[in-house]
């Protein structure tokens, strides 16, 4: 799978902890909805919109575990893996994240005319 890579935050103007720890927030790139999450173990993305009925997880909160919780019914999704708990059964797709030496990046699919 090919990946397009895309610039967060850029360390020079934004500085090395552009975002809290243990804090969601959402982001727009290409269109696309995406929940931003910061914990001890890094960055994680994942869709922003939840699964449940469509509230937005980057207006909820996260536990330093890497749970965000939904601020409308409270239904957790793990930042990891994109798993809900068991028993809500559901589930948010995860976008992979790299952190380099200029910034953060978030990796898309690349289509087909991208190459
Ligand atoms: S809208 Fe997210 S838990 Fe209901």
């Amino acid at each position: 799978m090919a990946l397009r890579f895309y610039k967060i935050y850029d360390f020079s103007s934004h500085g090395l902890e552009p975002q809290e720890l243990n804090s969601v927030r959402t982001i727009d790139i290409e269109n696309k909805l995406i929940c931003l999450v910061r914990i001890p173990d890094g960055y994680f993305a994942i869709d922003d919109k939840c699964p449940h009925a469509g509230a937005r997880l980057g207006l909820g909160k996260c536990s330093p575990e890497g749970m965000v919780i939904c601020p409308i019914h409270r239904y957790q999704y793990d930042v990891k893996t994109g798993r809900g708990l068991p028993k809500q059964g559901d589930y948010v797709n995860t976008y992979p994240i790299e952190t380099r030496a200029d910034g953060v990046y978030i990796g898309f699919e690349k289509k087909w005319w991208q190459f």
